[in-house]
């Protein structure tokens, strides 16, 4: 008996504030025609001083898990994908798990870069069918804005923030994610980095001043690897899963570049229109900009149960990677609307706190009444 990994709900969460082109007119020398012609970007979402990876994170969760059915008590692993998680630690997953109260989850953050919510949903498969878990949250969540030199005309026109979630479900029915193929190739790790805050190079006021903990990148090589990767990467796993490339119905690429999709396309031999593209109005959101365009793609009648999609990207690492999937919808016909008990989760780990901090009280004298050993 086999089983399957089937996408079963989708969510999204996006900032209010809108950066347009225009805006960034007024910040940096450029213009609405130099950005659109060199990248296909309009605007880009910017979160608030009250948004974070994690808020935006756990809202996409939620509403993915509403569209699938399934309670947050019933996930057993949640996967954050992102390149601006939360903190260094602890993972962002396991604040999310705390939000929304995903009491039974494993969480764990990983790092792949833009390439990061393909690997994180193929982690995420490969647990369901092997019979380990029955169901996951996989999540790409960025706040880009906050790592972006805004002196950097380069970069800074090309990002934006949002999160968007899978839930995944497992079933006997065939379909869901059917095969994937992850790369890297870290001798490019240089084109695209954060260089300073980690442990090679520790925030000192000469990182900060030097500029180190903003986004770093050489676009032309970023751009050349890109349109190499994208579609021998679709290939790949169209060839895996016994198809042929006239049998995918939708390709839901990275947003990062409207002249790196269309590269793609024409190295597949395929018309832009198979592919989805709402990078025009988001940007590119690194880990959440397939989730997000997913989400657009079902809103717009574009899946339907039964079609095979292909999930491709790239990004720092340099990684780049490609997952298809049968396209399923809930499993259970019946949405249910998934109450969040916002306030009974802040109470829960309130009170886990207050315990923490009496075992503590506790467990500290005991170890001061101790006998001194005997020298
Ligand atoms: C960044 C990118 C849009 C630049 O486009 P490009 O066509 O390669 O442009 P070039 O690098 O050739 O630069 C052309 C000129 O425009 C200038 N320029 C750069 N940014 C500009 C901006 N925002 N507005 C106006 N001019 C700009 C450059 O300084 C350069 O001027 P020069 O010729 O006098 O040196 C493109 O390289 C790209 O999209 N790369 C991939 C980036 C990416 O996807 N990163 C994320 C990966 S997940």
């Amino acid at each position: 008996m086999s089983i399957y990994a089937h996408i079963t709900g989708w969510g999204i969460a996006v900032p209010e504030k809108k950066l347009t082109n225009n805006d960034l007119m007024q910040m940096v020398e450029t213009s609405d025609e130099w950005i659109v012609s060199r990248t296909g970007i309009h605007e880009r979402r910017i979160a608030g001083a009250n948004e974070s990876t994690a808020t935006l994170a756990s809202k996409a969760a939620l509403q993915a898990l509403s569209n699938a059915g399934l309670s947050p008590v019933e996930v057993d692993l949640i996967i954050v994908a992102s390149s601006t998680p939360e903190y260094i630690f602890p993972a962002t997953a396991c604040l999310v798990q705390d939000h929304i109260g995903a009491t039974n989850a494993g969480a764990f953050d990983l790092s792949a870069a833009c390439t990061g919510f393909i690997y994180a949903l193929s982690m995420a498969a490969s647990q369901i069918r092997t019979g380990a878990i029955k169901s996951a949250l996989v999540i790409g969540s960025e706040t880009l804005s906050r790592f972006v030199n805004w002196e950097d005309r380069e970069t800074c026109i090309l990002f934006g923030d949002g999160a968007g979630a899978f839930v995944l479900q497992a079933s006997e029915a065939p379909g869901g994610v059917l095969t994937s193929a992850l790369h890297s190739d870290g001798s490019g790790a240089k084109s695209l980095m954060l260089p300073a805050g980690g442990s090679r190079q520790p925030t000192t006021m000469e990182t900060v001043r030097q500029g180190m903990h903003y986004i770093q990148m050489n676009g032309r090589e970023i751009f050349r690897f890109a349109t190499r990767v994208m579609a021998k990467a679709t290939e790949k796993v169209v060839d895996q899963a016994g198809l042929k490339i006239e049998d995918v119905n939708l390709i839901i690429p990275h947003q990062a570049n409207q002249r790196i999709i269309e590269a793609a396309a024409r190295g597949l031999k395929l018309p832009t229109e198979r592919f989805m593209v709402n990078l025009d109005h988001y940007g590119n959101t690194s880990t959440a900009s397939i989730p997000l365009a997913t989400y657009e793609a079902v809103e717009q009648g574009r899946l339907q149960p039964g079609d095979y999609i292909v999930l491709v990207g790239f990004g720092a690492g340099l990684t780049w990677g490609a997952l298809l999937a049968q396209w399923s919808g809930p499993l259970s016909k019946t949405q249910r609307r998934v109450r969040h008990f916002g306030t009974l989760n802040r109470a829960r780990a309130l009170f886990r706190q207050v315990t923490r901090r009496i075992e503590g009280m506790i467990w500290g004298r005991e170890e001061k009444e101790k006998p001194k050993s005997r020298k």
